[in-house]
């Protein structure tokens, strides 16, 4: 774990410049959160910190911000220099939220919002390998300095378990004929950049695009996950996060496919620790949906930590 630079509190912050691009349900997740003076939250998912920022903004909040992306921090980091000892950056992975508060001495928080999936930054960075919209390395983790590449992956694992992977993470139907065209498009040392998956994913199941999705997003989804052990770290975290909030306090999760949905869905079934806010998750409004594409997917849950049931929760 790197604990970053912890900046003293300046009396006055400075009026904040324009975030460089809104955060997906913030409305919503403040209204989850409930920041208040004094109230100190985990901001699982740092990223380019609008959400912090959001957070921060209400007077005498604390933030945590973790990341597993070195990157995302420092990014992060410095647009929020100006909350001073507010705001604290941490890189670490999610799942581990319990050890990394015991390491820096915090015994609970109020809140925890986990924004999960990949930045807009990440898939953009063509460097990355996390899209087949740039030609870049079959790399794909969100931590460049560990754990293995997607390359790595598919050269470790066999026709049968690459196949199994895109079947059960990218939910793809010709997991089977794709996973082979990968093996042997890996064998023939043909297989190195995004451009060449694409280009093995088509040669299995050819150029159509079913419902205007190019034919190798679902196997670069499921690549990606399995790479940074995505599920794994949301399960993870909510295993960990009723043993680090206080009394009351409340988890609010993001996501974006219904892989994760379903298992922040299930685990807020758990009455004798949860009671979740709404019974429905939360999506964005049509302001937003054409403000932000990427709100069309998202769906945001939260719950209260503790048994029964929430009032006004539509059970
Ligand atoms: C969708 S972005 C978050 C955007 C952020 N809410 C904002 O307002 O800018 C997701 C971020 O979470 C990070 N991330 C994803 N999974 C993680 C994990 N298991 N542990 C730590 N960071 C993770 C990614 O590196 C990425 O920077």
């Amino acid at each position: 774990m790197n604990v970053l630079n912890v900046v003293p509190m300046r009396s006055a912050p400075p009026e904040p410049p324009e975030a460089p691009h809104v955060p997906v349900l913030r409305a919503e997740v403040l209204a989850a959160l409930d920041p208040a003076e004094g109230k100190v939250f985990v901001d699982a998912t740092l990223g380019a910190g609008g959400h912090s920022e959001a957070i921060l903004r209400v007077s005498g909040t604390k933030v945590i911000g973790l990341d597993r992306d070195p990157s995302a921090l420092a990014l992060a980091s410095e647009r929020l220099e100006r909350f001073g000892a507010r705001f604290r950056a941490v890189k670490a992975e999610f799942g581990d939220v319990a050890s990394v508060l015991g390491e820096i001495g915090v015994t609970g928080v109020d809140g925890i919002l986990a924004d999960v999936g990949v930045s807009s930054m990440q898939l953009d960075q063509a460097e990355r390998g996390m899209s087949f919209r740039h030609d870049g390395p079959l790399d794909m983790r969100m931590d460049p300095t560990s754990g293995e590449t997607a390359l790595e992956l598919i050269a470790r694992l066999s026709d049968d378990e690459l196949a199994d992977v895109i079947f059960k993470l990218g939910e793809e139907r010709r997991s089977r004929r794709i996973a082979r065209c990968i093996k042997q498009a890996e064998q023939a040392n043909e297989l190195v950049t995004t451009t060449d998956l694409r280009r093995a994913v088509i040669r299995a199941v050819g150029p159509a695009r079913v419902g205007g999705v190019d034919p190798a997003t679902r196997t670069f989804q499921a690549l990606r996950i399995a790479v940074n052990g995505e599920l794994d770290q949301l399960s993870a975290l909510l295993e960990a996060a009723p043993r680090v909030l206080n009394p009351g306090g409340v988890l609010a999760i993001i996501s974006f496919h219904s892989l994760e949905d379903r298992i922040v869905k299930r685990a807020f079934q758990d009455r004798s620790t949860w009671r979740p806010l709404s019974k429905k998750p939360i999506t964005a409004t049509d302001t937003e949906l054409s403000r932000n594409p990427r709100s069309r997917s998202a769906k945001l849950r939260a719950a209260r930590v503790g048994g029964g049931a929430e009032e006004g929760a539509d059970e």
